[in-house]
Formats: C-alpha cells, sequence, structure tokens
C-alpha cells in the first residue's frame, strides 16, 4: 500500500512539473513561477528560478555528509578526511601497479566535485584524454560532437567548456528535458547505445525505468578503446551479449577479454596488458537484485522525496542513504531505521569480507607470475602450457576482484550475485595458484608458502603526490576466519 503511495506521488511530481510543482499535497500545493527553460540552457541557476526547491538540494551536494553514519563510504563524511581505496583494500595498491588507478583511488563524493576532483587527482588518472569527461561534464554531448574528442589531451578538451563552467559536474540538463522537465538520456553516444545492444525499444522505457536510467549515464562500467599507439578512440559499455535485467560479469569479461583494444594499460606486477572496469552500480543492481524484481530504481532510494515548505519534491541532494537515515527505505519497509542499516551492514560485512579474502589470494598469483617470469628471464625453463593456463584462471578473478571493488554498495545493491562473482574469483585465483606453483616447482623454483605480497613497495611513493600509506584508513576484514 506504502508502495502505491510512492507510485501515485511520483505521477502528480511530474504532471505537476509541467505546470506548478504540486508533489502529493495538491490542496497545499504552492505555485511555482514557470520561467521558460530555453534550449541549450546548461547553467543549473538559470533553471533554479524555476525550480528553487531541486536547485537548493542539488547544491547541497557541495556539502559534507554527516559522519558515523555509514561503514565503508566514508568519502565524503564531515570532517574532511578522504580515504582513498587503496589505503583501504592494500591489496589493490598492487594490483592496479603500473598506471594512474594504482597511485590515487579516492572514495567518491558528491556530484558537486566530479570535475573539482579530476583536476585535483593524480594526473596519470586522465591520461585517456577528453575520454575522462564523458560522465564528468553536461558539456560532453556537445564536445563529443567535435573532431578527436576521445583522444584530445584532457585539459584541451575541457577549455573547449565556457569558463564559468569549466568545473561544473552533474546539472539539470543531464538528466531533464529542458522542454517539460521529463527525465531523458543526454548521453546517446554512450548510453544510447549501450541499451541498444541490450535489446531494449528506447521508446518502450517506462518513467520508473528513466529513474533508473538518468543514473546509468555514468554509474556503469565502460572501457576506452585504444589505437595501436594508445590513444583513446572510443567510450563502450561492454554490454555485448547481455540483456536488460542480465548483465552478467562473465559476458562483461569475455568482451574485454576478447578486445585487444580494450586493453587500457600494463599490470606492473604480471607485466600482463588488461582491461579495467569501473564503478558498476547499474550492472550489478540490474541482474536480478531483490529490488529491481520488485521494480525498485536508483532514485527510490538515492532521491526520496521530502518535503521543503509545503512542497513535496524529489531530494535533488543524492547520497547514501544511510547518511539519510534511511528516510528512502521506509517508504517501503515498515522497520527502524537502526533494524534497516543493521541490515545492510550485515550485507556489506559478508561482501567486503569475501572481497578481502579474493583480492589477497588474486594478489598472491600476481605475485607469483612474477617469480614465474624472473625465473624464465633467469634462463629456467617454466612450462608454457602451464602458465598459459594459470593466466588464463587469474584473469578471470581479477576482473572480478576489480568489479565488485568498483562498485560502490559494498554489495548492497545486489547481495547475492556480488557474494557469487567474489565467490569464483577465489575460485579461479586458487586454480591459477596451484598450477603457478607447479610450474615453478617443475622449474626448480622453491616457492615460499607463505608469498610475500611486499606491499609496502607499492603502497608507498605513490605516483607524482608520493602519497604514503594511510594505515589508519585500512579495512580488516570484519569477519576473519580462523
Ligand atoms: C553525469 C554523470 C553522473 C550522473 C548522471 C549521476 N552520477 Fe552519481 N556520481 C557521479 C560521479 C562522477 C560521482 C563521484 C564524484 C566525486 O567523487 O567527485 C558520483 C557520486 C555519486 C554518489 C556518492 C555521493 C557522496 O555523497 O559520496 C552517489 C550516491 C551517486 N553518485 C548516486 C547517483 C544517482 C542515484 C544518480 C541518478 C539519480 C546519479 N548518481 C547520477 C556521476 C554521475
Ligand atoms: C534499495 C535501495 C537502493 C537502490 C535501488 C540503489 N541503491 Fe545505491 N546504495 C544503497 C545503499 C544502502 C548503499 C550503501 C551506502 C553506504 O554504504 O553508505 C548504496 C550505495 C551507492 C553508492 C555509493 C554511495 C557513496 O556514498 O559513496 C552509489 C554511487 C550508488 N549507490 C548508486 C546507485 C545507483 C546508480 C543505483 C541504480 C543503478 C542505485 N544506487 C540503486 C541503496 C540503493
Ligand atoms: C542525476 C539526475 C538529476 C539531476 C542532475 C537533476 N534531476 Fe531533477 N529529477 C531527477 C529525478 C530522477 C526526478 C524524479 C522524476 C520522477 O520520477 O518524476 C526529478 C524530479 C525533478 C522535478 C519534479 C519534482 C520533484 O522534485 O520530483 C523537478 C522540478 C526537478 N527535478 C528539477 C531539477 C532541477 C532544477 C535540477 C538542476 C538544479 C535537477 N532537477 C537536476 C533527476 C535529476
Ligand atoms: C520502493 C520500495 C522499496 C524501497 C525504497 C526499498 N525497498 Fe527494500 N525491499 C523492497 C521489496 C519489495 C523487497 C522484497 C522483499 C519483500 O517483499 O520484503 C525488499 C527487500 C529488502 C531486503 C531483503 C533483501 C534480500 O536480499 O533478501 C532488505 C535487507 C531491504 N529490502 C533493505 C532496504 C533498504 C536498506 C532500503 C533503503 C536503502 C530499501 N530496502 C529500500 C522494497 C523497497
Amino acid at each position: 500500500m506504502k508502495k502505491m503511495t510512492t507510485v501515485i506521488c511520483a505521477a502528480l511530481a511530474l504532471l505537476g512539473a509541467l505546470a506548478l510543482v504540486s508533489g502529493c499535497a495538491p490542496e497545499k500545493a504552492e505555485r511555482v513561477k514557470t520561467v521558460q527553460i530555453a534550449d541549450g540552457t546548461v547553467d543549473p541557476a538559470l533553471w533554479g528560478k524555476a525550480y528553487p526547491a531541486e536547485y537548493e538540494l542539488w547544491k547541497k551536494t557541495g556539502e559534507p555528509t554527516p559522519a558515523g553514519k555509514s561503514r565503508y563510504k566514508k568519502g565524503f563524511d564531515e570532517g574532511g578526511h578522504r580515504p582513498d581505496k587503496l589505503d583501504e583494500y592494500p591489496f589493490l595498491a598492487l594490483l592496479y601497479n603500473g598506471w594512474g588507478m594504482g597511485q590515487e583511488y579516492s572514495e567518491p563524493r558528491g556530484h558537486m566535485f566530479m570535475v573539482k576532483d579530476q583536476l585535483s587527482v593524480e594526473p596519470a588518472r586522465y591520461k585517456a584524454g577528453g575520454s575522462c569527461l564523458t560522465c564528468k561534464t553536461p558539456y560532453s554531448p556537445l564536445l563529443r560532437q567535435k573532431e578527436g574528442y576521445f583522444g584530445k589531451p584532457y585539459q584541451e578538451v575541457l577549455s573547449q567548456v565556457p569558463k564559468e563552467h569549466q568545473e561544473l559536474g552533474v546539472a539539470c540538463v543531464d538528466c531533464h528535458s529542458n522542454k517539460d522537465l521529463s527525465l531523458k538520456i543526454s548521453r546517446d553516444f554512450t548510453l544510447g547505445k549501450g541499451i541498444a545492444k541490450l535489446g531494449v525499444d528506447p521508446a518502450k522505457l517506462t518513467q520508473q525505468d528513466m529513474r533508473t536510467l538518468v543514473c546509468a549515464q555514468c554509474h556503469v562500467t565502460y572501457s576506452i578503446l585504444k589505437d595501436g599507439q594508445m590513444h583513446s578512440t572510443d567510450v563502450i559499455f561492454p554490454w555485448d551479449g547481455s540483456r536488460w535485467g542480465k548483465i552478467s560479469i562473465e559476458n562483461i569479461i569475455a568482451k574485454l577479454r576478447g578486445n585487444p583494444a580494450s586493453a587500457e594499460w600494463t599490470q606492473s606486477v604480471t607485466g600482463f596488458k588488461l582491461a579495467f572496469l569501473r564503478h558498476p552500480e547499474f550492472e550489478l543492481f540490474s541482474n536480478n537484485s531483490v529490488h529491481w524484481q520488485a521494480g525498485v530504481a536508483c532514485s527510490d532510494c538515492h532521491m526520496p522525496y521530502t518535503k521543503v515548505g509545503t512542497q513535496k519534491v524529489s531530494d535533488h541532494r543524492v547520497m547514501s542513504p544511510l547518511k539519510n537515515d534511511l528516510k528512502a527505505c521506509q517508504q517501503c519497509h515498515a522497520e527502524t531505521p537502526e533494524w534497516l542499516r543493521q541490515q545492510v551492514f550485515a550485507i556489506q560485512d559478508r561482501t567486503i569480507s569475501s572481497f578481502i579474502r579474493s583480492g589477497y589470494a588474486t594478489a598472491t598469483v600476481a605475485k607469483l607470475f612474477e617469480m614465474a617470469n624472473k625465473a624464465t628471464a633467469a634462463g629456467k625453463k617454466v612450462d608454457q602450457e602451464l602458465y598459459a593456463q594459470a593466466r588464463e584462471h587469474y584473469e578471470e578473478a581479477f576482473y572480478r576482484v576489480v568489479y565488485i571493488g568498483a562498485e560502490n554498495s559494498s554489495g548492497f545493491h545486489n547481495p547475492s550475485e556480488a557474494l557469487r562473482i567474489l565467490n569464483d574469483a577465489s575460485v579461479q585465483a586458487g586454480k591459477a595458484e596451484g598450477l603457478l606453483r607447479q610450474a615453478l616447482t617443475k622449474a626448480g623454483v622453491n616457492v615460499p608458502v607463505k608469498v610475500d605480497l611486499e606491499l609496502a613497495k607499492y603502497l608507498n611513493n605513490r605516483g607524482t603526490k608520493k602519497l604514503m600509506f594511510q594505515a589508519a584508513d585500512e579495512i580488516k576484514d570484519p569477519l576473519p576466519s580462523k
């Protein structure tokens, strides 16, 4: 019943947006002066004249969120300390060593910062060029139309954005049509192509689908394709072979491994050229999760209805539902916020425990490859068949660890799928380790029972900023086994 109310509210809010923003309490509705939003208006302040409540909430994505409410996402807590994933999960520093991701990989924060954070991060992180602006600036659909957008240097492409908007993050125009404020996909060149791969007819998308898809413009994994000189040529979503509601990690890995142009970097420990995976919130969530099956959208949990004066509006201060005291959940769940928070923590603890274990198992294999490579260089005969088989299993493990590590809900978006993926990662890493130990032993190399990961080497003096390991930020296995 509660759910019905929500759905009705959403419909009213949308209708209301055309003439007067009324929300769910028409008798108390305030008339909002309608201001014509001219074609091509990007400046949120101008949209804000018509819709001040949403504008004020949107601006709040620039303010830090309450501390002590989230267990794993503290990147934007009041107090200003922003942990780096490489310090939280030290094995990642080993696995990502070789490019920008292994130097600085800060936890996300509010939407207001997306370009600013890019400008202040380790420069190696945006070496890919204009491509990096694709899900950062509201101007990317325009920039994209220019020659060489994907591969030109980042600063050169950013300088084509009007000066006053060079640091502007997600804007109204990214999610709304200026004509009638309906939700729209502004990034046809990435998400548009992506949903076509899923066999979806854009004309058949429902309002509820759109309440998820506006977020899926950016909260998805993508691959920056490279030419022979390692210049970026395109940004694609590796969704080939997948369907709506079932984008599997298996298909994503098959697509990335099957396309040499997706190899974006070289992992220094193993010497392998590899692809990478980013923030797959949409993919994990939509792959048959309980909430997806129940018809819940990203916006239901991250933009719940809220009262502003007498208006009922969608909370445009997009953030973790834990930091909003689980108000969003209570639209549908009758339990107390504290009970719900404990459910979230229980799910996240299991996921993070599995993530840490499979991560260390995979990092151990990487070190065994290093040993095997050194042995070969020293003239020892390492069985190439065993080595090749081990590499197959290793890469399967690696991409699964990266996938869940990059997904920002620590498993909550799809608990059972996250655990399935990490379980497979551990199994694959175990197989790779067995094969490599066999190959090394055959080659006469004495492999210690406990492999030294030499983590300090990867954790300290990272990048041009010479970042050092922040031990206090390390997240230890929340469910250690004996
Ligand atoms: C134009 C791209 C884009 C769109 C559209 C977008 N996001 Fe984001 N989102 C980002 C980026 C980039 C960050 C990280 C910003 C940073 O750390 O500087 C982020 C951060 C977040 C955060 C973390 C905020 C915090 O306080 O730490 C949440 C939650 C989030 N987004 C949810 C959503 C939801 C839900 C939607 C859809 C309603 C959405 N986003 C739409 C790009 C986008
Ligand atoms: C059923 C509710 C629910 C739905 C639906 C949902 N999320 Fe979340 N999301 C959460 C919870 C709970 C967390 C964990 C927050 C935490 O640990 O602080 C989270 C975390 C996140 C984060 C990281 C937040 C941060 O502070 O860094 C992002 C980004 C995010 N979700 C985006 C999305 C996107 C995009 C979608 C749709 C594809 C989505 N979520 C669907 C509940 C939901
Ligand atoms: C990340 C995507 C996103 C951005 C950015 C965004 N909105 Fe929205 N907006 C939504 C969603 C989702 C809804 C809910 C739509 C629905 O289901 O009817 C919404 C609803 C609205 C509504 C209808 C009333 C309400 O609050 O539900 C107004 C008005 C609105 N937005 C104005 C704005 C303005 C002004 C800006 C810029 C300052 C903006 N939005 C930025 C996603 C976004
Ligand atoms: C729009 C409605 C809606 C919202 C919002 C919502 N849920 Fe749910 N949730 C459901 C439905 C429906 C189910 C399916 C099981 C059931 O009927 O209780 C479910 C199931 C769950 C489960 C059991 C999941 C499992 O894997 O068995 C948990 C835990 C949960 N929700 C927590 C949350 C939390 C925490 C939030 C807020 C961050 C939230 N939900 C937001 C509707 C919702």
